[in-house]
Parts: structure tokens; C-alpha cells; sequence
């Protein structure tokens, strides 16, 4: 028994001086600055991240692009950028050619959220980090988590905002309105409209607003791909078909350049009073808009803060520690994914200074 103890005692010992050993050896390796030696964990600090967005046809693709590009490079990373113009099987070649490139992390702003599953689950058994930006990733287990700004919350910015605007440039209702949603594929767009119903449902419901189409439904109000032509081209068939004897006071937009299209139809069709949108992006002719009375609302979400949250993410999984948990988890169909979300904010005149302050460019559309 003595003899056990003892034995044990000295294999205690001897697993001790090892450890000891093996920690000497990791602090001389792999982290040394300018070196491209894997760690065991975690990977070198001067590896290629890989990052595949769905096209750059909004304000926020578009400065997400030279952003993550711009950082990634200066933390010290080798970035590769590309963009996917609304197709998806580009953006599976796309993915492919990340993983070919050996890349250690792939961000991915998805074109359609359920497409990827295939290729994204290559990477990942590939040993690769997968990270959704701005929109989820559906229908696979192979993402680590998803940075992006409260969906469910953006719609209900967007409502609060179309109501604001109601009551400031029409004055009581009821209120003769339409609804607009976003690109079916995009996993925001339904999020975005079911925050916007649960506020402005019940007021249909009592009849404050009147959908006079009876549109009503995502799918109804859907905008194949975001496309603001479609839209525009929709709101023109609404107006001659619903209101060629009534007056129509405003309407929910899921973006700024759906916005835009829907007040260029109302004001082709001949009305050129104030019309109450929402949007979202704080696009700068939008911001324009807004200053000159012209659009009532946009949702502010930006680029800037998100790439900062990506990267963070990214040199917590370049230094081998794990994820800290998100602000919550969305179900994508097959697993609860870790959500990283930051609060939208709905700019209109009376805070547009304030909102923009540190955006030069911005403040500046503003008219501050
Ligand atoms: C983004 C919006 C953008 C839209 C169209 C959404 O997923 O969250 O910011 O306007 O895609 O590109």
C-alpha cells in the first residue's frame, strides 16, 4: 500500500515535469509574432480568413466588403473577400475556393440561408471555422455562431417608426397602407416582417391601418431578391389597382432602397405629398431623404460595429480559446446556433445628428 502511494506520488511528479515541459514549449512556438507555425489550437496569427457575402447591391454589403477586407488585413490576417452577385451556386464555388485556399475561418453572409449546408459542412471537416454575418446560417449544424443585428427587433423598429410617421404626416387615422418585405431566401426577411406584424398587427386589427390590398402575409409582400425594381413595379400594380379612388398614407419597407422605390411609384402616380416609409441601412441618399422631408425613417445597423464583433470573434478562435457564449441562440433548423446580435436603431429627423456623429459622411447627408 506504502509502495502504491509512493508510486503514485512519483507518476504525479513525473506527469508534473512533463506539463512543465510542454508549457515551455508552446510559449516559445506557435504565437511568436511573424511565424506561421499551427498551434495545436487555434491557428497562426497570419493566416488567411476567408469571407463570402451574397453581392453588394446595399449599403451594407457594400461596407461590410472593404471593411472586413480593411481590418482583417490590419489585425495582421490574410483576407479574401468575394461576393457572390445573388447566386448561389457562385457562392458554393466561392466557399470551395476558401477551403482551397486554406483558409481558418469563412464568414459568410449567406445569398439563400438554406443552400450552403453542403459546402459549409466540407469546411467544417476540414477543421475550418464557420461564421454567419448579418444573416443566419439554416439547415446545418456546421456554424460556430452568427454575428448580426436583432432581426426580429429590426422589423419592430421598422413598425414603431411607420407609425411615428402615420401620426406625424398624416395626423389621426385611420390610415390606408401597404406592406413590403424582403427577399424570400434571405433568413432576415421573414424576421424583419414578423417583429414589424406584432406591432402593427393589432392596429389593423382595430383598425387604425387598413391594408387595402388584403396583403397581408410574408409571401404576399416578399421582394424576390431585394430588388427595388420589383418593388417599385409592385407599388405601381397596387396603386392602380386598389387606389384609383382613395388616398394612400404610407407603407412598411424592409430597406432603404425598397423605401425609395416605393415613394418614386407614389410620387409617379401623381401624389407628392410627404409619404410615410420605414427602412433600414442608413443609406446616404435615404439620410438625404430624411433631412429633406421626403423619407420619415431608416433603422440604423452598422457595418463598422459588426466587422468589429466579427474580428473579435475571429482572434478569439485564432488564439485556441472557445466562443464565449452570444446573446442568445436561433433554431436553423437543425441546431440552436449561437447568436452574437447588436440592438438596431431607428433614425428619423429628430435624432439623425445624434445617431450619425461619428460618420462624417453621414452626418454631413444629414444636414446637421
Ligand atoms: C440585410 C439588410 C439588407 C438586405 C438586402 C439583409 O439581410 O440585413 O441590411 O438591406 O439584406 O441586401
Amino acid at each position: 500500500m506504502k509502495l502504491t502511494k509512493k508510486l503514485a506520488a512519483l507518476l504525479l511528479a513525473a506527469a508534473a515535469g512533463l506539463l512543465g515541459l510542454s508549457a515551455c514549449t508552446d510559449d516559445s512556438g506557435p504565437d511568436t509574432p511573424g511565424t506561421t507555425t499551427q498551434p495545436e489550437k487555434g491557428f497562426a496569427a497570419d493566416s488567411v480568413i476567408g469571407v463570402s457575402l451574397p453581392w453588394l447591391g446595399t449599403t451594407n454589403w457594400a461596407e461590410a466588403s472593404k471593411l472586413l477586407d480593411s481590418e482583417l488585413a490590419a489585425a495582421g490576417f490574410k483576407p479574401t473577400v468575394l461576393q457572390a452577385d445573388q447566386k448561389i451556386e457562385v457562392q458554393q464555388q466561392q466557399i470551395e475556393s476558401l477551403i482551397e485556399a486554406g483558409a481558418k475561418v469563412i464568414v459568410v453572409g449567406p445569398e439563400d440561408g438554406k443552400s450552403l449546408g453542403t459546402v459549409l459542412e466540407k469546411a467544417k471537416a476540414e477543421g475550418i471555422f464557420i461564421l454567419g454575418y448579418d444573416r443566419l446560417l439554416e439547415n446545418t449544424n456546421a456554424v460556430d455562431g452568427v454575428v448580426q443585428y436583432g432581426s426580429v427587433d429590426t422589423g419592430r423598429e421598422q413598425a414603431k417608426a411607420l407609425l411615428a410617421g402615420l401620426a406625424a404626416w398624416k395626423g389621426d387615422g385611420p390610415y390606408n397602407i401597404e406592406l413590403f418585405g424582403g427577399g424570400p431566401a434571405d433568413p432576415n426577411a421573414p424576421n424583419f416582417f414578423k417583429g414589424a406584424m406584432e406591432i402593427l398587427q393589432p392596429k389593423i386589427d382595430d383598425g387604425t391601418l387598413v391594408v387595402v390590398s388584403g396583403q397581408t402575409t410574408f409571401q404576399d409582400c416578399a421582394t424576390e431578391a431585394w430588388s427595388a425594381d420589383k418593388a417599385q413595379e409592385r407599388m405601381d400594380s397596387l396603386l392602380a389597382t386598389f387606389y384609383s379612388d382613395k388616398d394612400i398614407d404610407g407603407a412598411l419597407s424592409p430597406n432603404d432602397s425598397i423605401a425609395r422605390a416605393i415613394i418614386t411609384a407614389v410620387q409617379n402616380s401623381g401624389n407628392t405629398d410627404p409619404f410615410p416609409t420605414s427602412g433600414l441601412d442608413s443609406d446616404v441618399l435615404s439620410i438625404e431623404w430624411i433631412a429633406a422631408g421626403t423619407q420619415y425613417s431608416t433603422v440604423d445597423k452598422p457595418a463598422k460595429d459588426l466587422v468589429a464583433k466579427t474580428l473579435e470573434l475571429i482572434k478569439i478562435l485564432q488564439s485556441g480559446k472557445d466562443l464565449p457564449a452570444g446573446t442568445g441562440t436561433a433554431k436553423n433548423g437543425v441546431i440552436d446556433v449561437q447568436l452574437f446580435e447588436l440592438p438596431p436603431v431607428a433614425v428619423t429627423k429628430d435624432n439623425a445628428c445624434t445617431v450619425f456623429a461619428n460618420d462624417a459622411e453621414r452626418f454631413a447627408a444629414a444636414q446637421c
